[in-house]
């Protein structure tokens, strides 16, 4: 049984496959080119990979636009490379999980293709038609800055289709009986072939009804439940994590009752308050999230993220907290998108290592399993002058060579040209370096990941929050116990740009223990009358084992 929880403390990583690795040359990366660079992922402590689309795909949407569900995009390779990954990766004791696009299909997909030019195609009835455009007017848009509604008018099938994201994207019809076995008959191929789950895509807009904002209806979870039971039966101990950007009571609902919906959800709402809480130095917004955050049954587990492929989503803040965000973090307006800010983590936190360290810390402490943005490990920049989210997306920085060691196709021909300047350019930031560099921001993850995996503590244990004992406390300092079996670790970090002291006193009884920073072995002034007084410097973050 435990072996089928493997999720609940694996370390993920987040592939894009075309900006990972380049293995012939064409300037795109490539799965030969990911099965090349495992041993990197192997050696960073990475348990799980989860790669974004690989399928067909005229990529309007990188690949969330999906063509033909049953095959690779020929720039990636193809089925045979697919499977040479899988292999590679078990074989390192790595697992893989892939997209799953429920919700919608590129325009060009032949399901679409038929529907709109025949109206007696058996496939028209596989998308939503309708003659008006005034349907469903609670649903909001999500591509805002793009799409003015979420119906447009296809010329050749002379109605209205809907669409939650881009307009080459239309919404399959999850009221057809037959587009809920296609997609199982999808998952049913991919998991054939090995693959050890899926990362969920969109999934709170699978059905529509009049009078409701047509999000995380009943129906929907109706049919994730009809699909988990499918995986449990014939797949036990593969999972599905679920990107339902909603608040924690909407997206506790896709746990269901523990068992029976997914395994693993993002948890969208504690992104940007751990970006709130660092830029005002205060640990308040992680607070009020976390006390909203329901205890999760011990079969279901959060995925958390400090950033990944979309725009930092703020459509979990108050309007009042997005507008703050975009001021301290996008102040110019290349640097944002939709509701959300198109930057990677390392420019967001004005590439400083007091600050990346401390997001990290808390990205491997928290409550949940970590997941990893690729080149986030390095600080890799961002470049606000490509369109929509290509600037988060440009190719991973290996070494300080042609092409930053992405690729050896002439530098025209590259996907996406390689971020370049003094301070993010791969003169400066690269694998190579930061691999022999002790110190280097690589090795510090490196480091942290390697010490999480020896305590289940951090994946398994519960959370308490530990605060100051009045008059020593302090806003900025954020400590939690995380407690599991016998095993006890307090998380203290300082948000602060300079020193605070503080006296903890853990809601639990500790008797004369030393404490020990599970990070550098250093011990410290023991328990006294169950209080530890702490003296932190300007950004310092610590693992007390007890
Ligand atoms: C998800 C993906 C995003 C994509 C959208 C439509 O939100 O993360 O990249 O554009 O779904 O598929």
């Amino acid at each position: 049984m435990k072996d089928e929880l493997w999720y609940k403390d694996a370390v993920f990583y987040q592939v894009y496959v075309r900006a990972f690795f380049d293995s012939n040359a064409d300037g795109h990366g490539d799965l030969a080119g990911l099965t090349q660079k495992l041993d990197y992922l192997k050696d960073l402590g990475v348990d799980c990979l989860w790669l974004m689309p690989i399928y067909p795909s005229p990529l309007k949407d990188d690949g969330y636009d999906i063509s033909d569900f049953y095959g690779i995009y020929p720039t990636y390779g193809d089925v045979k490379d697919f499977k040479a990954l899988l292999d590679a990766a078990h074989k390192r004791g790595m697992r893989v999980i892939t997209d799953l696009v429920l919700n919608h299909t590129s325009d060009q997909h032949p399901w679409f293709q038929a529907a709109r030019s025949d109206p007696n195609s058996p496939y028209r009835d596989y998308y939503v038609w309708s003659d008006t455009d005034q349907k469903y007017k609670e649903a909001r848009i999500i591509f805002l800055d793009v799409e003015k509604s979420n119906w447009t008018w296809d010329e050749a099938a002379g109605q209205y289709y809907w669409h939650r994201f881009y307009s080459s994207q239309p919404d399959l019809n999850y009221d057809n009986p037959a587009v809920q076995e296609e997609m199982i008959n999808v998952m049913k191929f991919w998991l054939d072939m090995g693959i050890d789950g899926f990362r969920c895509d969109a999934v709170p807009y699978l059905f529509e009804r009049e009078g409701t904002n047509c999000e995380n209806l009943p129906l929907t979870h109706e049919y994730l439940k009809r699909l988990r039971r499918f995986m449990d039966e014939h797949y036990p101990g593969r999972i599905m994590l679920a990107e339902a950007n909603q608040w924690p009571q909407d997206v506790i609902q896709y746990f269901g009752s523990g068992r029976d919906e997914f395994h693993m959800g993002f948890h969208f709402p504690l992104m940007p308050r751990i970006f709130m809480a660092l830029k005002r130095e205060e640990r308040e917004p992680l607070v009020w999230i976390l006390d909203q955050t329901p205890d999760l049954s011990e079969y279901t587990q959060w995925c958390i993220f400090l950033r990944n492929h979309d725009e930092l989503t703020l459509e979990m803040v108050t309007e009042e907290e997005r507008q703050w965000m975009w001021e301290q973090y996008a102040p110019e307006p290349r640097m944002r998108l939709n509701l959300g800010i198109r930057r990677r983590l390392a420019p967001l936190l004005d590439n400083d290592r007091g600050k990346l360290g401390l997001a990290y810390s808390l990205l491997f402490t928290m409550p949940g399993s970590p997941i990893i943005y690729y080149g986030d490990e390095i600080g890799m920049g961002d470049n606000i002058w490509l369109k929509d989210r290509d600037g988060v997306r440009t190719p991973m920085q290996w070494s300080n060579t042609n092409n930053a060691g992405f690729s050896d196709a002439d530098a025209e021909k590259l996907y996406a040209p390689v971020i370049e300047g003094p301070v993010y350019g791969p003169e400066r930031v690269n694998v190579a370096d930061q691999i022999n560099d002790p110190d280097s921001l690589l090795n510090m993850v490196r480091h942290m990941i390697s010490v999480r995996k020896q305590y289940p503590v951090f994946g398994w244990g519960k959370f308490t929050w530990v605060f100051g004992e009045a008059p020593y406390d302090s806003s900025a300092v954020c400590a939690y116990l995380r407690h599991h079996e016998n095993e006890r670790v307090l998380v203290v970090h300082n948000f602060s740009g300079s020193s605070q002291s503080v006296v903890l006193r853990p809601p639990i009884e500790i008797q004369a223990a030393v404490p020990v920073d599970l990070l550098t072995g250093k011990t410290y002034t023991p328990f006294e009358d169950n209080r530890l007084k702490l003296d932190l410097a300007p950004y310092q973050y610590l693992w007390l084992r007890l």
